[in-house]
């Protein structure tokens, strides 16, 4: 089974804990993907639920899908996110944002009373940071910002390469927010927690990746199916 097939089995078993009438956050990448059509087939065939996108990506795929969508603002509680992970470490921390989308993934996770994480078997790892940590920066005042988050970072841990993620045509990558994103290589997180306070509290940064006590399941494919493991002390 190839890294898509497990992607999409993780979503396939993810769709079992939606039920009728419920509110879901709707993430991004190519996992979430899997889980926004099957969910846009059940749509369909008549199951009423109602989603939060937490991109525009995701949002025009989920229209075009036929799943009703809602806001925060209209909706402000949700039952249920499902969303990909860059990595998932045993004690449920993540990193996320490969796909841009970190700020509105963590305000719409935050928002939901459960977190489904659903990721290939090649996401977990024993340690974050092999991925590169993404942090999302107002662009007014890169430089100094980019200077405080290294002074941050420092501060718990050995700090590494930091590079601005690029977009088209030489140009920084935008997020849906306006904002851009430093990639930042550290190799190993063995705190996520006192990395996650430290970077939160650097100003010009809008968000970072580290999700900490967010995910109450990960489900994730492997070659032969999905297994689905539970946090102890749920959320
Ligand atoms: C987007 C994310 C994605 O969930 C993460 O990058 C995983 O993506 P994929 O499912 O394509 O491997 O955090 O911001």
């Amino acid at each position: 089974m190839d890294a898509d097939a497990q992607k999409r089995a993780a979503a396939a078993r993810a769709i079992d804990y939606v039920k009728s009438g419920m509110r879901l956050g709707l993430g991004t990448g190519s996992t979430a993907k899997h889980f926004v059509d099957l969910l846009g087939e059940r749509a369909r065939a008549g199951l009423q639920v109602v989603g939060v996108p937490t991109s525009e990506a995701t949002r025009a795929q989920a229209e075009a899908c036929g799943i009703a969508l809602t806001t925060l603002d209209e909706t402000p509680e949700l039952d249920l996110t499902i969303d990909g992970a860059d990595e998932v470490a045993p004690d449920f921390s993540l990193i996320k944002g490969g796909g841009g989308a970190l700020l509105r993934e963590k305000i719409v996770a935050a928002a939901s009373a459960r977190m489904i994480v659903i990721v290939d078997g090649g996401k977990w790892v024993n340690k974050l940071g092999a991925f590169a940590l993404p942090i999302e920066v107002l662009p007014f005042g890169y430089g100094a910002t980019l200077r405080a988050i290294e002074k941050a970072i420092s501060g718990v841990q050995k700090s590494g390469p930091m590079k601005l993620r690029q977009g088209r045509e030489g140009h920084p990558f935008v997020t849906d927010g306006g904002h851009w994103i430093v990639d930042a290589a550290l190799g190993r997180i063995d705190d996520p927690g006192a990395l996650a306070h430290a970077l939160s509290a650097v100003p010009g940064v809008m968000e970072h990746g580290l999700f900490i006590d967010l995910a109450s399941i990960v489900i994730i494919g492997g070659p032969d199916g999905a297994k689905t493991v539970e946090r102890p002390a749920s959320r």
